[in-house]
């Protein structure tokens, strides 16, 4: 058997139609950049989330990016993320000129550790990237008190989370704003590079709007410097096209993961993923731990299982962060997880007999690797 990692072809194949059709519209009218099919995705998007304000942008790094800035983050602030996520997460803040300061992950969850978060708040913090990963949300009522009380803007970082949900509400709702990426691969994929904010502050959504178009809201009327960072219309339409599909897809997800926990279950030597109590985990990724990670995931490989790791190396262990002056020592779970976490082939068309062959072989592993 061959089972890779994420399979974008067969979701292709089960809507060709709708994707061949969207792709011609957009290339019959040229309406390449900007226009209807943009305007027609931030739209239904919104509608989707019940949100007032979708910004599209080029990427979920431009997102956080203008987010920041919008906020007027720069220098000499801080702002906090969590020790394990993708470098976007991080990197974003450095490019507003402000310090990242990170925090160790929950030991169950994975997501920031909302105990150690007071402890990283000094008089210069003025933001939280707080990072859903995996598609399970992080302990957001406990972080939103913590931010109201202290003046930090929260702002969601849900590249990984898109309908992921804690008591009934969705991902990027509660912050100032939640911050979306439609990278190929994520749970709502474009074919290319894609991007969005979602806000329900006004002023806010029109800074960002502004910033993401050269600092205009209307051609030519540059009212600040900005960036060019456009949704383009190809991408809009392909977006569109698939949201009519997104929620089943997203219970597909769900639906593996409860077959991967059946079907993995008295395996010793891994951890499953534990799911938040109220909350609505979507599986961007499906995360184990496992002893002898490294071993099991060659003999996946040489059985035809293709896995990843999400991440090998924690944000400030990264060459890029040895400026920051901190040692794993200082982030023990991120740093002890890094080389134990293990992605398995998640996505909703994955099979029940992929899922099967996948846990057999895992057993296979552990009793005769
Ligand atoms: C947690 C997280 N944040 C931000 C991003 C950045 O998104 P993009 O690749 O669209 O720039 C990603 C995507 O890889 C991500 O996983």
């Amino acid at each position: 058997m061959n089972i890779p990692f994420v399979d974008l072809k067969s979701q292709y194949q089960s809507i060709k139609q709708s994707i061949d059709d969207a792709i011609s519209c957009v290339v019959n009218e040229t309406a390449f950049i900007g226009g209807k099919y943009v305007k027609e995705f931030e739209q239904k998007f919104a509608e989707l989330y019940g949100v007032k304000h979708v910004i599209s942008c080029a990427n979920g790094t431009d997102s956080l990016y203008i987010t920041m800035k919008m906020l007027g983050i720069g220098k000499g602030d801080e702002v906090i993320t969590v020790a394990n996520s993708w470098i976007s997460s991080s990197e974003t803040i450095s490019q507003t000129g402000a310090t990242p300061v990170f925090v160790d992950i929950h030991p169950e969850y994975y997501s920031i550790d909302e105990n150690l978060l007071k402890g990283a708040i000094t008089n210069n913090t003025k933001a939280l990237i707080l990072v859903h990963l995996q598609g399970q949300m992080a302990n957001i009522e406990a972080i939103q008190v913590i931010c109201k009380e202290r003046n930090i803007h929260l702002i969601e970082d849900c590249a990984q989370s898109h309908f992921s949900e804690y008591k009934g509400i969705r991902a990027g709702l509660r912050g100032i704003a939640g911050s979306f990426s439609f990278y190929p691969g994520k749970n709502l994929g474009a074919y290319g590079d894609a991007g969005a904010i979602i806000t329900n502050d006004d002023k806010l959504a029109e800074m960002c709007r502004m910033y993401a178009n050269h600092g205009a809201l209307t051609k030519h009327k540059h009212e600040i410097e900005g960036i060019n960072s456009r949704l383009d219309g190809l991408q809009a339409a392909i977006l569109t096209a698939k949201l009519p599909y997104i929620l089943q897809w997203t219970e597909q997800r769900i639906n593996n993961a409860q077959l991967y926990a059946r079907h993995l279950a008295g395996i010793n030597q891994i951890v499953v993923p534990t799911i938040r109590p109220d909350s609505k985990h979507t599986f961007h990724l499906y995360v184990i731990r496992a002893k002898e990670r490294d071993r099991l995931q060659h003999f996946l490989k040489e059985k035809g299982i293709e896995t990843a790791i999400h991440y090998p190396t924690a944000l400030p262990n990264l060459q890029a962060y040895r400026y920051l002056g901190k040692t794993p020592n200082n982030f023990p779970i991120a740093t002890q997880y890094q080389s134990e976490i293990l992605s398995l082939p998640m996505y909703p068309e994955l099979t029940e007999d992929s899922i099967i062959y996948i846990a057999n072989t895992i057993k296979e592993f552990y009793t005769v690797g």
